[in-house]
């Protein structure tokens, strides 16, 4: 008998990129909707009215009043060994890195820490209505099989990967070339496609690999099938300057990546704020998949990212948090400060669009856009519950908007973790707020 269980409340879900096709025919959304979730995936989305009778006798009926189900949130940068050092005063990304963020992923050595810092991080994303990111871990091994452990008790659809790096860092956060590469063969061969989860080869960025380690990245990447690469690219001005001394053979910062054979679908690279015209020429031809991270580069003084630049080239674009460079694991905040990004560059980000760029754009970047993103028949029933009256705010701001682009539009700028009710993951409720 399969289970069946239907939700009752707005729904709102997008069906492909509003640049594309328009805002009208990008959206679905049903103001008294039902959706029908059985074995862990959606079965049916449509009108209550419609949907209702059709269903078997005793089917259990979830009712939300006030509240707007969407799908859950897609973040494409994240690292979870980063949560302790989230509001560090003062420091652009290099000094960041070394004064903050390496002492504190050293601690990932100690596999207790690690067990716990997974179930902190986990929940924190599902109780902002993230359901699906792209993770790194620190450069142990077990940092990635406690995170994947702590997926695999939630069924959560994840990809995470352990850190190559193996220069310029300290001793006690180093790989080489060799162990990298035997680490991370055996994180894929233990995790890569268990149930929902995936793997990404992860080179830090290319200060901290050598090329032998890079190269042994490529082969890996090319050695199993769907993996992931992740990495960052061209964040700060002063990270960009080094990637050219230290590899003066290379055309750019991306070319290091092309050359060692880490573009192409399933790679992620984070930031892209100071990519030039031929460099999102060579991601878009090759399918790869940049991840925009607002509330990380204003914290963290990077730079402005130019969206309406980076897609003209046809490249993949997602939302990410980059916590701890970035300030919130909200996906809503992410948008509220992507939102300011744009402005300062006269860009607009409606909230259709914003939608978008936090669920199907990606999974779209994530080539995931088969299993999860939006709601149609087939899909993981991954979703969140947004509640219209979270705070008193929000309550007033919204019986004020008089259409629903209004009203999502000032759900994405007040709300947070507070607007999330409830996130469900393969039909499997894993956050209740309040519980
Ligand atoms: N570049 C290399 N490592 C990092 C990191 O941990 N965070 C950010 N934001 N950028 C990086
Ligand atoms: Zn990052």
């Amino acid at each position: 008998m399969p289970s069946t269980k239907a939700y009752r409340a707005a729904l709102l879900h997008c069906l492909a990129d509003p640049r594309d096709v328009g805002i009208e025919q990008a959206h679905e959304y049903f103001e008294d909707g039902l959706l029908v979730v059985e074995d862990g995936k959606v079965a049916r989305i449509g009108h209550a009215a419609e949907l209702l009778p059709t269903l078997a006798a005793g089917t259990e009926i979830v009712e939300y009043p006030d509240a707007l189900i969407t799908p859950g949130f897609v973040d494409t940068h994240i690292h979870y060994p980063q949560v302790g050092v989230i509001g560090s005063y003062g420091a652009q990304l290099l000094d960041w890195l070394e004064t903050y963020t390496f002492p504190n992923e050293g601690r990932f050595s100690d596999i207790a820490h690690a067990r716990e810092q997974a179930e902190l991080f986990l929940g924190e994303l599902l109780r902002n209505g993230t359901t699906t990111a792209l993770v790194f871990g620190t450069v142990h091994k077990q940092s990635v099989d406690t995170f994947f452990e702590a997926c695999e008790k939630r069924n959560l659809r994840m990809i995470a990967g352990k850190v190559l790096m193996d220069r310029n860092a300290p001793d006690f956060l180093t790989d080489t070339a060799e162990s990298g590469y035997a680490d991370s063969r055996e994180l894929i061969e233990r995790w890569h496609g268990k149930g929902r989860l995936h793997y990404a080869v992860t080179p830090r960025f290319a200060p901290t690999s050598t090329p032998e380690q890079l190269t042994l990245a490529g082969k890996l990447f090319t050695e199993f099938p769907d993996l992931y690469m992740h990495t960052h690219i061209s964040e700060n001005k002063q990270e960009v300057e080094w990637v050219k001394e230290l590899f003066p053979e290379r055309k750019g910062y991306l070319d290091v990546y092309d050359h060692h054979g880490l573009i192409g679908p399933r790679s992620v690279f984070a930031h892209g704020v100071h990519l030039c015209d031929d460099e999102c020429q060579r991601l878009g031809e090759t399918g790869s998949a940049v991840s925009f991270c607002p509330t990380s580069n204003l914290f963290l003084g990077s730079g402005l990212f130019d969206l309406a630049k980076v897609e003209g080239f046809g490249v993949r674009v997602g939302l990410g948090t980059d916590v701890g460079g970035g300030t919130s694991f909200s996906q809503l905040a992410s948008l509220n400060e992507a939102y300011k990004v744009l402005q300062l560059q006269g860009q607009k980000l409606d909230a259709f669009k914003a939608l978008y760029l936090a669920t199907l754009g990606g999974a779209r970047a994530l080539y995931l856009d088969d299993r999860i993103g939006n709601l149609q028949p087939g899909k993981d029933a991954d979703f969140v519950v947004l509640d219209y009256k979270a705070t008193p705010l929000i309550d007033y701001r919204l019986s004020q908007a008089t259409t629903l682009q209004e009203k999502l539009f000032a759900l994405m700028i007040l709300g947070d973790d507070r607007a999330v009710k409830e996130t469900f993951a393969a039909g499997v409720s894993v956050h209740r707020k309040g519980c």
